[in-house]
């Protein structure tokens, strides 16, 4: 639709780039010709089923900027640009890599992570002089490691890990000077482990997990590596004995679970920092060294299911002084040890499992040998599990004064790949000041929404970004996405290990501050000039300027006016009537702007008076938000046929070159939101507000259950329900490219970092917000805030504060009367409870907390046909009143009344098909 049309402009744009500068032999701005052969050939070698890269035929790769490449500025000294990043992951790309790579000579990033990559690894990737990130991680790439990898002297981190490699990690790597990162962790390597590879001067992590080296031995000289953090070397199947690691001053982690080692623990004193020690599923003969007490970091010793004897030391866990935030877990299970010297007291945060011990049969130690439950939960989230819309809890003493600013954070997915710990807590605080001082924001901008570890171990985090005001502005956003998507983030101190972007989310309000890969830069008049009549496809250079010369020769069109031309659209639809464009023009005075009734992200909304009579609303797509011919009238096919009562209906539409309306059946009464203000009016009354509680739902119910494909509106909110001239809740703005999902909602966007989550501030679903993760409860919640404006009056948000969280601190101390809207007149009191109670439920962070929406209709249903008959009666009253003030009625009489749902037998909610409008005849 909308990328359809940015993409046909981008070949031509991209074209007419190529033009120009042939014609003007501006040469310098140009990628090396080798190197677009190479991209090229990488392309023809990939298989891209999502079409990400779809502008790799376009123009020249740097200056039209193909998805994932960055190129330098064109100051080299052979006049040419280079491209010096290829940034392709979690594409869904298959296929192989190309031998052409190792063509880009000056390539410093190549990050391919996250795809289904098969095939091997080419060996001229090694001839890469410049490069210092390769990341291939998570594919299926096979095959051995290439001797070439040896050159690679400027690299600094190899990630490799979660692929099929296989074959001997080739002793020359010992050769890489500035490698600091090895992760081939998750592959088929065989073979024995180098004892060269200490020889690496920088390394710092060497993650070799879940591979297959033939029973060989874990080399002595690891024992000897000067920066040496991590080693991880967990189910490798080595054995032997385990070397000696005190001379490695700074490590941190060290994991060798889950092979045959034997032998004695060597006793030396490991380094002081350390957090982890992972001996378990070993043949680990001897006693537990009296020196691995009283570490003061450490937060795991794991020596469980091994042949240690003796007794255990209790000074591991007395010698340590653990604050609120340390934990320090030992696992001993099933060993020879016979006994606990010392006092065998517990302090608070340590835990101890000894089950299937000797000394188990001890009384006074049987407090130890509750078999260890799998209730532990691999994943911590902060106690605080904040809503979308709330500040952090930071908040009170921090230098962010506007409450409005915790309204819109921006969201990033971020990975630590390798991390030197294994309980985040004790250093959540130096990450977040860290990173906080790398993006340069100041302190409480940056929050940690929740984490989770992952295979590997890897800890996953969503972080929130908080405005200093209200929101970010454009070059703020820009900044940070370009701070984190082109790595350019500071380095963390060294025990966090690497990092990964998985997605940065952006809220509506920003979606304007980052282009759209494909959007053009010309002005708009240019490019209306050189698209109108565009042909797609990819063409060749020689035909486009052949093409354009004839074009615009043939057209002699205006730039800017939009051109209007008789309507074209040969497809009929069955109930919507086909305007065109000079029928709504009249109905709308030209468009003038005193008929303007709103305005959306897609465009102006107009009220018309149509030649019979009858009052509707034209929502015009202004330029920028056309879709594709195809998709505009699937789209309307699709809208045609949702009938409800309880939606607005689509009356017809038009379609001409460069105008996409829609119109709809006019709502006299305006939106719900304007019928909640302080301004309103004629408040509304309890029973009108249950009613039009009812009605929205039962809209919302249809599109989920009988529309089809089911549509999930995404932007429930007051402003988008509308009321009749009888006060009839009709739900709008459904069916704007709002399919339920298909598959994943990840993935399908053709850049990896950026999507924007639709939705409303105030109303988004905290987990779809988090997760990505669209379904019908996320409908749900958004409908119980509204439901929430119903009771209180109040605004989502207002002043920084949130309507869901005062609510639920109200409703918790029975203070609901305190903030139930005062001009809703008398209320039973019993209603009002199970309407909130229905409210909050909705409201629940927990999907699966939330009641469907089928559950919400009958709950009102329900709540309706308790409401005493007095109160129907009196609302009944009520309401026809002020119907009559507002719009009055040709027939005002008593039997003209419209029927309220919960009195009435005919409207049961259960038979939505006898709901179901006649279609429209076309007039
Ligand atoms: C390519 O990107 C650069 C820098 O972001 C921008 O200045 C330029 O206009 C872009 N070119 C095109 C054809 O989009
Ligand atoms: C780009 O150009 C600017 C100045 O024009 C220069 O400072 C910068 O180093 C250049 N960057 C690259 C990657 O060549
Ligand atoms: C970039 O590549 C060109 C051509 O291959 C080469 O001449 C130049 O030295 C390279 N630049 C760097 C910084 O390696
Ligand atoms: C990197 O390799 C090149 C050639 O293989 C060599 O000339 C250069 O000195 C090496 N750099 C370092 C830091 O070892
Ligand atoms: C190691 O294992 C690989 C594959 O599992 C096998 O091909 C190789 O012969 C083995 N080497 C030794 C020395 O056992
Ligand atoms: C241990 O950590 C402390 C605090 O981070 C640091 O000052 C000290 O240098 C570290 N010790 C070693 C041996 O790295
Ligand atoms: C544990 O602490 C006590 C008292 O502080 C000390 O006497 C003892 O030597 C320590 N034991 C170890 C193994 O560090």
């Amino acid at each position: 639709m909308y990328q359809s049309t940015a993409w046909t402009y981008g070949i031509f744009l991209t074209s007419w780039l190529c033009w120009s500068s042939l014609l003007t032999g501006a040469q310098n701005s140009i990628t090396h010709p080798e190197e677009v052969k190479a991209l090229k050939e990488i392309k023809r070698s990939l298989i891209d089923p999502n079409n990400n890269l779809r502008n790799w035929n376009r123009g020249d790769p740097c200056t039209s900027n193909w998805t994932g490449i960055v190129c330098s500025n064109g100051t080299s000294n052979d006049g040419y640009r280079h491209v010096l990043k290829l940034q392709l992951m979690k594409l869904k790309l298959l296929g192989n890599l190309s031998s052409k790579l190792g063509r880009l000579s000056n390539l410093t990033i190549l990050l391919l992570s996250g795809n289904q990559l098969t095939g091997p690894l080419p060996k001229e990737l090694g001839y890469l002089p410049n490069l210092n990130i390769l990341q291939i991680d998570e594919n299926n790439i096979s095959g051995p490691i290439p001797v070439s990898f040896a050159n690679l002297n400027k690299t600094g981190h190899f990630h490799l890990n979660n692929n099929s490699i296989s074959g001997q990690i080739p002793p020359e790597l010992y050769k890489l000077p500035s490698l600091v990162h090895l992760l081939l962790d998750s592959n088929n390597l065989s073979g024995y482990l180098p004892p060269e590879l200490s020889k690496m001067p920088q390394l710092q992590i060497l993650q070799l997990d879940n591979n297959n080296f033939n029973g060989t031995t874990i080399p002595a000289s690891y024992g000897d590596m000067s920066q040496l953090l991590k080693l991880s070397l967990r189910n490798c199947n080595l054995q032997g004995e385990m070397p000696d690691m005190s001379r490695v001053p700074k490590l941190l982690y060290l994991d060798l679970s889950s092979n045959k080692l034997n032998g004695p623990i060597p006793p030396d004193r490991l380094s002081e920092n350390i957090t982890t020690i992972g001996l378990s599923n070993n043949h680990l003969t001897g006693e537990i060294p009296i020196n691995f007490s009283g570490l003061p970091r450490l937060q795991r010793l794991l020596i469980a299911n091994n042949s240690l004897s003796g007794s255990i030391p209790s000074s591991i866990w007395q010698n340590r002084t653990l604050n609120k935030m340390e934990n320090l877990t030992v696992e001993l299970q099933n060993n020879e040890l016979s006994n606990i010297t010392g006092s065998t007291d517990l302090p608070p945060n340590v835990t101890v499992w000894l089950q299937g011990n000797p000394l188990c049969s001890n009384a006074n130690l049987v407090q130890f040998c509750g078999s260890k439950s799998e209730g532990e939960s691999k994943s911590q989230s902060p106690t605080n599990n904040t809503l979308l819309c709330s500040c952090p809890p930071s908040y009170e003493d921090s230098p962010i004064s506007d409450g409005c600013a915790c309204a819109a954070p921006l969201l990033v997915g971020y990975r630590l790949k390798s991390p030197g710990f294994s309980d985040f807590l004790p250093y959540r605080f130096e990450f977040e000041d860290s990173l906080t001082s790398g993006l340069e924001l100041v302190r409480h901008q940056l929050y940690i929404d929740s984490f989770e570890w992952e295979e590997g171990p890897r800890l996953k985090m969503y972080l929130k970004l908080f405005p200093v005001d209200n929101h970010f502005n454009h070059s703020e956003v820009q900044r940070l996405v370009t701070l984190f998507e082109s790595w350019k983030i500071p380095a963390q101190p060294p025990i966090f290990g690497p990092y990964e972007l998985l997605n940065l989310i952006l809220l509506d309000v920003y979606k304007d501050a980052i282009p759209t890969p494909q959007r053009s830069s010309l002005s708009k008049g240019a490019l209306a000039g050189i698209v109108l009549g565009a042909i797609a496809g990819a063409v060749t250079l020689s035909t486009v300027v052949f093409l354009l010369i004839l074009r615009r020769h043939v057209r002699k069109t205006s730039a800017i006016s939009r051109k209007r031309r008789a309507s074209k659209a040969s497809m009929k639809i069955d109930g919507v009537k086909s305007f065109t464009y000079g029928e709504l023009a009249t109905a709308t005075n030209n468009f003038n702007s005193s008929t303007v009734t709103g305005q959306g992200g897609y465009g102006k909304v107009y009220k018309g008076i149509l030649v019979d009579g009858s009052v509707v609303a034209i929502k015009r797509a202004q330029e920028g938000s056309l879709q594709g011919e195809k998709e505009f009238l699937t789209e309307i096919e699709l809208l045609s046929r949702l009938h409800h009562r309880n939606l607005v209906s689509l009356v017809g539409y038009c379609d001409e070159e460069c105008e996409q309306m829609l119109v709809y059946e006019f709502m006299s009464n305006g939106t719900l939101r304007d019928n909640l203000s302080a301004k309103a009016k004629h408040p509304l009354n309890f029973a009108m507000r249950l009613r039009i509680a009812l009605g929205s739902a039962k809209g919302i119910l249809y599109l989920h259950t009988d529309a089809n494909p089911p549509i999930f509106h995404r932007d429930i909110k007051a402003s988008n329900i509308l009321l009749d001239s009888k006060y009839t809740a009709k739900v709008a703005d459904f069916g704007l490219s709002r399919l339920a999902p298909v598959a994943d909602v990840e993935g399908t966007v053709p850049t990896y970092v950026s999507t924007v989550v639709r939705g409303t501030p105030g109303y988004l679903d905290p987990e779809y917000f988090l997760t990505h993760k669209l379904t019908d409860k996320s409908d749900v919640y958004s409908l119980g805030v509204v439901f929430l404006e119903l009771l209180t009056g109040m605004q989502p948000i207002s002043h920084g504060k949130n309507i869901v969280r005062e609510v639920n601190v109200a409703y918790q101390s029975s203070m609901i009367f305190s903030i139930i809207d005062g001009r809703m007149g008398s209320y039973p009191f019993e209603s009002v409870v199970k309407f909130f109670t229905l409210a909050l439920k909705c409201c629940q962070e927990e999907t699966d907390a939330r009641p469907s929406m089928a559950e919400v209709v009958r709950e009102l249903e329900s709540i309706c046909s308790r409401m005493p008959e007095a109160d129907a009666i009196t609302a009944d009253h009520m309401f026809t009143n002020v119907a009559k003030v507002v719009t009055p009625p040709p027939s005002s009489s008593s039997s003209s009344r419209v029927k309220y749902p919960y009195v009435s037998s005919d409207v049961s909610g259960s038979n939505l098909v006898s709901e179901v409008m006649p279609v429209i005849k076309p007039r």
